[in-house]
């Protein structure tokens, strides 16, 4: 008796959307085949360049790679292309306008797909948190040079000493301790309050802040470039010898340190897929996904070494623990330079701003999913009657993202989300695997070279990094993981619509709302 309940419980843990119930669901959405592969190019770099590169890099080299970062760019946007491959695979073969969630619902089941929800979660929803910290650093330091003071116990985490190119700051004399990080508060609940109102930002604002974010960039390069290449020698000698400095344990230098700091950098791609889930809308998949799923993972490879081997050329690595790394080093270009200096950090903040409304977009989108299906209340679906965007979602977003920003260290809450994708594109990778299997005459436009041996080594890949994150976050993200099980079981199986026959619900009407930059997932 008990035997065979437990197998009904284990049957309906994994529970399958069919292929054909998904295109019955995304009917609608007849998308047309008006991407190039420039245009995939332009929209993986858009989604890419953020926090990663503007501030992760700094902490990465100081704490744990050196010179050598440049190396983690190289690992991290390695694991990346193995999981983008099996991205572009899916979603050339699942004709779903959606993401990994419903690739899992209807490859591996619902019990993987709400996992996947959780994991979405910390990737889109807490990349927000971290991005936002970025921007807050960011803009503290452009108010800075303006004159404009925040105080500084509310320009960090709470409980944390502040810190400024590895020295205490001190105030009255005495080292403060930061209590709260109000401007990343500030910016999630304005971003939010924008996504509720809805933001029907254009392809050409895109272009813009693209182009934006990537010129800063260039400029450092181009800057610093010329002036490293003036003193290379000698910069060599003072700042980057050892290139890679010696292991002190514990994912400190050396070659773990590389690795350790590849699962920090590893951030600095996340939202990349983005171009797989464009699948159906690019003109001709077969050629065009891989290259600009690879394009821009090797366009982005090169721009961040280029940048890292500046920063870490220019200034002692142990020096760019700061909340705006990319700035300090323009700092230390010389009082010529440092009308250079308030244009990239106005340039960054530009830049982070549309990172964390695509990144917050997405997990609304996601939750939004999720309450159609009948996993999440109904009432993450509901939509505002006047500015038709599902606004109770939206706000919980904001107020999520807003707190953890708040209250969060940026290296524990990028930790996670490394963690958190990291995972979730191992998924991706098994259920590319379980699909060949399972339906191997599915119509596919793209399929990954080398099959087996490119998602097997994404999977091995993601999950190696995961094990060079701090146990203590590793163990955080484990009760996450059992705090996800407990509510599948409480509350998603119990009302689940696929475990009642029953199809997605009929879509609110949404009217205008429209993607901030792009469709995310
Ligand atoms: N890759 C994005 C960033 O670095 C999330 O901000």
């Amino acid at each position: 008796m008990a035997t065979k309940a437990a197998r009904g419980i284990v049957e309906r843990m994994f529970a399958r959307k069919s292929i054909a119930q998904v295109q019955r669901e995304t009917a609608a959405s007849e998308l047309k085949r008006t991407l190039g592969k420039w245009n995939l190019l332009m929209l993986g770099i858009g989604c890419i360049i953020g926090a990663g590169i503007f501030v992760r890099t700094g902490s990465a080299a100081a704490l744990h790679a050196g010179p050598a970062v440049l190396l983690s760019f190289v690992v991290a946007g390695i694991v990346c292309a193995f999981a983008g491959l099996c991205y572009a695979e899916l979603s050339s073969t699942l004709p779903v306008s959606g993401s990994a969630y419903t690739y899992g619902y209807t490859t591996l089941g619902e019990f993987v797909a709400w996992m996947m929800g959780a994991l979405l979660m910390l990737e889109y929803g807490l990349a927000a948190s971290v991005v936002a910290v970025g921007w807050s650093g960011y803009m503290v330091s452009l108010l800075g040079d303006f004159g404009v003071h925040i105080p500084p116990q509310f320009t960090g985490p709470a409980g944390y000493p502040l810190m400024r190119g590895g020295v205490p700051v001190l105030l009255d004399g005495r080292p403060v301790t930061t209590i709260f990080n109000l401007p990343a508060f500030l910016i999630c609940l304005a971003l939010a309050a924008l996504l509720v109102r809805g933001v029907a930002e254009s392809a050409k604002v895109n272009t813009i802040i693209v182009a934006i974010k990537v010129g800063v960039l260039v400029a450092f390069i181009a800057v610093g470039g010329a002036i490293v290449l003036s003193h290379f020698n000698e910069l060599v000698a003072r700042n980057w010898t050892p290139f890679i400095p010696a292991s002190q344990g514990d994912g400190k230098f050396g070659v773990d340190g590389i690795m350790r700091a590849a699962s920090i950098v590893f951030f600095a791609y996340v939202g990349f897929e983005a171009i797989s889930t464009a699948g159906q809308e690019a003109k001709d998949p077969k050629k065009d996904m891989p290259f600009g799923i690879i394009g821009a993972l090797v366009v982005c490879t090169l721009i961040y070494m280029l940048v890292a081997a500046i920063m870490t050329l220019l200034v002692p690595y142990t020096a760019l623990n700061v909340p705006d790394p990319v700035a300090v080093v323009v700092d230390s270009f010389g009082p010529t330079w440092s009308w250079l200096a308030k244009l990239i950090k106005i340039g960054a903040i530009i830049g982070l701003t549309s990172v964390v409304l695509v990144l917050m977009y997405g997990q609304t989108r996601i939750f939004y999913t999720m309450a159609r299906d009948g996993l999440l209340p109904r009432v993450f679906a509901t939509v505002h009657p006047t500015f038709k965007t599902p606004y109770v979602n939206t706000v919980l977003v904001g107020v999520i993202t807003a707190v953890a920003a708040g209250f969060f260290d940026i290296n524990v809450l990028g930790d996670m989300t490394s963690v958190g994708t990291l995972s979730a594109f191992s998924i991706v990778c098994l259920s590319v695997i379980y699909l060949r299997r399972a339906a191997p005459d599915l119509p596919r436009g793209f399929t990954v070279p080398l099959y087996p041996v490119v998602p097997l080594l994404g999977i091995a890949s993601c999950v190696y990094l995961i094990t060079t994150v701090p146990m203590k976050v590793l163990m955080f993200f484990l009760w996450y993981l059992a705090g996800g099980v407990v509510l599948y079981f409480a509350y998603g199986i119990r009302h689940s619509n696929l475990q009642r026959g029953e199809l997605q619900d009929e879509a609110p009407d949404m009217g205008e709302y429209v993607a901030p930059v792009g469709e995310q997932p």
